[in-house]
């Protein structure tokens, strides 16, 4: 659990967060003021306090800010460095050897679409990495919609995927909301990827309804050209080809890095975070193949383990 001060220092959203937070003080003041008057205690004297009616009325819960969560565990137990960051284990090269043909369609599938963003974007990667999270962030929520909508349909538990599948798509906004802060995409290009995006959530969201197993598997492979693409962003940054900025406040709060961090930081902290989805999105479609989907059942791999090749 982090503290209440811990969740504070995040300050992720920091100028929203911090315009709500002064008007719920103002709010909460004034509610205080009202008693002290009412009660007696005070002397109301001159102009009436303005009191911002939207706020004072918040109900409770919207009191409470919520911060986005980041991916891996550990992180907000202390401020993370360029060593700390480097030192994971997310096995860079890591790769799902595909054994079903609809496997071996989707690496296809994910392969054949990296060629024309390989084109277009070359060794922008900055505006690349903003077209993939744009991309990415779609699967989670999609598949945690219809998740959601086939427990309600089938009035039974889902097993606890959902809360993974949010927790993956909000994880992907924050990496998009990231390089947003840093690349600033011109009008054509923010046009051309939402344009990406709108029909990739089409085709997804048929696919997902159609073969879930399949869909995890896309996302899997897709996770992998990811890890793939920020290994490139940081040898182009270790080239000097792309200049070593300051990390953005946001990246600072969400990922819980030391001062002075940079861009380079960032990138590894991302690729992390593809590492994760892509291994969870390889065992999502592996318990749909095994006919084992609920996460509180294991999964027995000693027959029939994945081939992973690293
Ligand atoms: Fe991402
Ligand atoms: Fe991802």
């Amino acid at each position: 659990m982090y503290s209440i001060a811990g969740i504070q220092s995040r300050a992720f959203g920091i100028k929203t967060t911090l315009r709500v937070q002064e008007y719920i003080s103002k709010a909460i003041k004034n509610d205080k003021d009202k008693d002290k008057s009412a009660h007696g205690e005070m002397q109301v004297t001159g102009p009436k306090p303005v009191v911002d009616t939207v706020f004072a009325s918040m109900p409770p819960e919207l009191r409470v800010p919520m911060f986005p969560e980041p991916m891996r565990d550990g992180i907000m137990e202390h401020k993370w460095g360029t060593s700390d960051l480097e030192s994971l284990d997310i096995g860079v090269t890591k790769h799902r050897i595909p054994d079903r043909i609809s496997d071996k369609l989707a690496v296809w599938v994910v392969k054949s679409a990296r060629r024309p963003v390989d084109l277009f974007f070359r060794n922008k990667y900055l505006h690349r990495s903003v077209m993939l999270e744009v991309v990415a962030a779609v699967p989670g929520m999609v598949g945690a919609l219809i998740r959601h909508i086939r427990s309600l349909q089938g009035m039974r538990h889902d097993g606890g995927w959902i809360g993974h599948l949010l927790h993956e798509a909000e994880n992907e906004r924050m990496h998009l909301m990231t390089w947003m802060e840093i690349g600033k995409p011109v009008l054509w290009e923010r046009a051309l990827i939402a344009t990406v995006q709108t029909g990739f959530f089409a085709v997804f969201s048929l696919l997902y309804m159609v073969s879930p197993r399949t869909a995890h598997r896309v996302v899997g492979y897709l996770e992998e050209e990811a890890v793939t693409s920020y290994t490139h962003f940081i040898k182009e940054i270790d080239a000097g080809r792309i200049e070593n900025v300051a990390a953005p406040d946001v990246a600072l709060a969400y990922w819980n890095l030391k001062p002075g961090s940079t861009l380079r930081d960032v990138v590894l902290a991302v690729r992390a975070d593809e590492a994760l989805h892509r291994d969870t999105n390889h065992h999502f479609s592996d318990r749909i193949a095994a006919g084992r989907e609920s996460l509180f059942e294991d999964l027995d791999h000693t027959d029939n383990k994945p081939k992973i090749r690293y």
